[in-house]
């Protein structure tokens, strides 16, 4: 069986950054004018006040310092207080196959492909922009490549999932060149108006190519091996969805957005991962002192360092476990593929990493690669 490896990634980042300052500053006036909407009710009893966020709060308990966005003053307009991406002509690209694309060109050129070489795309998201046609068969189109392309969510560990996915694919032989493409417009789906969740998420696309390793022009990561695993919870949650409108729930809910029980997530998720990685190494072969690297699911610094360190049984190196989420925050599935896609090409022949995606579901995914 052919031996699938990474031959090329890309990331595709939005132009417009919103600091945690700029954030604090538009939800504190959103929060003053709701609280001003509401006196009487606040006064009464009947309604709780709006409290501040604050940019110390965030990076504190988050490590994010700033997000990419798709669309900044949408989402910084205190009487708004969510992106403008207006509705696009069924005849002209959508705003997910854009910025796809870009990524999945990254990906391409450093592999020493073009479209035509590939024969999967697998659009591997937390959401998408409509039901169908797929976003991943506009891409196909887009990109001028052959075969077949499916979308697919496994909300955060979308990416790492859709990796198992292209890879049993190369082995069985039934695709020849993959790309698992992770555009992600989180800023869609965030509840800005929420000072416990308002911080969270930014945009990104990112693409990895999967090719049979012997077909590779230049470097590569061979996957050695991959591992999936979910288990039901309701922690991590979002009601809206095609039955919205036979439910009679058209109104603005506050369960038509991300909703998640941070401390929970946080308790139950971190065992979770921590023994999923452990046990996928040991099925290996590997030890923790095998691993250089660890492209860990970009969601809390906090989290990460727990994770590196009952990992490798030791803190981290600097580099060892490289965070991005201080720059791009929560990009959901994308996290551990642009901290991979950042922080890989220093890696000599033979050194050995893990990608890991954990999330909603709940669910984990990981990815053993190698340098060649
Ligand atoms: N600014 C100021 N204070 C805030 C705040 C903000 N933006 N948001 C919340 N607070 C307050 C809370 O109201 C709470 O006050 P209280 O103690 O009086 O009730 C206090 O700060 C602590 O809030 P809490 O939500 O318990 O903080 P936390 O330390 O758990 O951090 C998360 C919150 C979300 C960063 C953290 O729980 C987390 O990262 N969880 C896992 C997230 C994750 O992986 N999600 C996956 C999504 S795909």
């Amino acid at each position: 069986m052919p031996q699938p490896a990474i031959t090329g990634h890309g990331v595709f980042t939005p132009p417009e950054v919103i600091t945690n300052d700029e954030l604090v500053v538009a939800f504190n006036a959103y929060a003053e004018r709701w609280n001003a909407e509401h006196a009487a009710e606040i006064a009464a009893g009947t309604a709780e006040p709006k409290g501040p966020s604050s940019s110390e709060f965030i990076v504190n308990a988050s490590g994010i310092e700033q997000r990419f966005v798709m669309d900044k003053d949408g989402v910084l307009d205190p009487a708004r207080m969510y992106p403008r991406l207006p509705a696009r002509p069924d005849e002209a690209p959508g705003i997910m196959a854009e910025m796809g694309l870009d990524a999945a060109q990254k990906a391409l050129a450093m592999a020493g492909r073009t479209g035509a070489d590939v024969d999967l795309v697998i659009c591997a998201a937390s959401n998408h922009e409509r039901a169908y046609p797929a976003i991943a068969i506009e891409i196909q189109q887009l990109l001028g490549a052959g075969g077949f392309a499916f979308d697919m969510n496994v909300a955060c560990s979308s990416a790492t999932f859709g990796i198992q996915a292209a890879s049993d694919m190369i082995r069985a032989g039934s695709a020849k060149a993959a790309l698992v493409i992770c555009p992600e417009i989180c800023s869609g789906h965030l509840e800005w108006r929420d000072r416990d969740c308002h911080f969270i998420f930014g945009d990104v696309a990112t693409a990895v190519l999967i090719e049979p390793a012997e077909a590779a022009q230049g470097p590569r990561f061979d996957i050695v091996s991959t591992r999936c695993a979910t288990q039901f919870s309701n922690n991590i949650r979002n009601n809206n969805g095609f039955l919205r409108r036979t439910h009679d729930q058209m109104e603005d809910r506050r369960d038509m957005q991300f909703m998640q029980n941070g401390r929970k997530v946080f308790k139950e998720v971190l065992p979770l991962v921590s023994a999923h990685i452990a046990a996928h190494l040991q099925a290996e072969g590997w030890g923790a002192e095998d691993l250089k690297r660890l492209w860990l699911h970009q969601a809390n610094k906090t989290m990460n360092d727990f994770i590196g360190k009952k990992v490798l049984g030791r803190t981290p190196d600097p580099g060892e476990q490289p965070n991005i989420l201080q720059d791009y925050a929560n990009t959901s599935s994308a996290g551990s593929i642009i901290a991979f896609s950042l922080h890989s090409g220093d890696m000599a022949a033979g050194d050995k990493g893990v990608i890991c995606s954990f999330g909603a579901g709940y669910s984990v995914g990981s990815v053993l690669v190698e340098r060649q």
